[in-house]
């Protein structure tokens, strides 16, 4: 089986940190959003992936992935100069694909626990093709299934009037059959040529398409409040990982992961579940659960909590900012020195500085 991570679209609703991010590449628990379905997909055995770059941040993209020998296995890329559509997307990949059954992985979307069931139902039910469903509260925002008596009968990409709340998670697996129906797409009301629509067409055939829903948690990460979302779901599933030599290690409470040379000083407290990267310096604080601080940042004063703080910040408090639910971007400066400041929420981009 071969593998396609679409690594496409702007992120408006994470707008200012997508200005200058590539949303997929945001970090999650210390590694970008879209490395984790890569590994999904590594887990299953796939070999070679494609990787299908849109308009925006590609070159950061291919640095991070270059061929994929980090992986130990072979990386590709393909252009999708307009974003139009999912079903467009898979559609440029025909020749990577050739004739081998395949999966699509929409690389903002993560899932709880891999891929490996429902490459397993996939597999043994000779399906044409397999879709990932999950539940969701607002279904009208997805594509959303209709299944009787176990029997998938139809998907609608964002219905008006949803027939249920079974929502299509961003994890397709397709056989090259789907070219021909991608070929007879229109493009939909938002102008883009919807992978749902290409299932449907699949269904209205008479091909098998089955179906799974994903029994763990899923989540689509759109907006920074996801993100966080995200962030905490996966922290939740860490163990302890302290770095050789740390000091003051019994201020280290529960399931904390770090890189190397993290160093914290003794009137600091981390208490899990958090990620800490490489090279930071902890002074005078408190990091609370949920949270994901970068490498080389410098945190002095400061008590945070349900946070991601990206790579090179310096945030200084002098012990009286309080942080929390908050997206702070690469080589950000935050620093107070007027008053207390409680309940501090800051979504910023790369390079900002705030001093309040
Ligand atoms: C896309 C698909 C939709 C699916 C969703 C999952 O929506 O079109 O069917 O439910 O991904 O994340 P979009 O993110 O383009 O609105």
């Amino acid at each position: 089986m071969k593998g396609i991570l679409l690594h496409g679209g702007k992120g408006t609703r994470l707008k200012p940190i997508t200005y200058t991010e590539v949303k997929q590449l945001l970090p999650v628990a210390g590694k970008p959003i879209s490395q984790y379905c890569l590994e999904d997909m590594i887990a299953i055995g796939i070999k070679e992936i494609n990787i299908v770059l849109g308009n925006v941040g590609a070159a950061d993209v291919q640095q991070h992935y270059g061929d994929g020998k980090k992986w130990g296995i072979s990386i590709s890329y393909t252009h999708q100069a307009e974003p139009l559509g999912i079903a467009h997307a898979v559609g440029l990949t025909e020749d990577f694909v050739g004739d081998d059954p395949f999966v699509v992985y929409l690389g903002d979307n993560l899932v709880h626990g891999g891929i490996g069931k429902l490459a397993d139902g996939f597999i043994s039910g000779k399906c044409d093709a397999f879709v990932a469903l999950t539940r969701v509260r607002t279904p009208e925002k997805y594509g959303v299934a209709e299944i009787d008596g176990g029997k998938l009968l139809r998907l609608v990409e964002k219905p008006k009037n949803p027939k249920s709340n079974l929502a299509l998670a961003g994890i397709y697996f397709l056989r090259p059959s789907v070219f021909d129906v991608i070929r007879q797409l229109k493009p939909s009301g938002r102008g883009e040529l919807e992978i749902t629509e290409a299932l449907q067409m699949l269904l209205e055939k008479g091909m098998n398409v089955g179906w799974a829903e994903i029994t763990g948690w899923w989540k689509d990460t759109g907006t920074a409040a996801d993100i966080l979302d995200a962030n905490r779901l996966v922290l939740d599933g860490i163990g302890r990982e302290i770095s050789d030599g740390v000091n003051n290690e019994q201020n280290i409470i529960g399931r904390v992961k770090m890189g190397t040379n993290v160093s914290i000083d003794a009137d600091t407290m981390i208490k899990g579940p958090c990620y800490v990267g490489e090279g930071t310096r902890v002074s005078k604080s408190f990091i609370g659960p949920n949270t994901s601080i970068g490498s080389n940042c410098v945190l002095d004063g400061v008590e945070i909590e349900d946070s991601i703080v990206m790579d090179n910040c310096s945030i200084s408090g002098e012990g009286r900012v309080n942080i929390h639910e908050s997206l702070i971007g690469t080589g950000c400066t935050v620093e107070t020195r007027n008053g207390v400041r409680k309940g501090t929420k800051l979504i910023v981009g790369r390079d900002s500085r705030i001093s309040f």
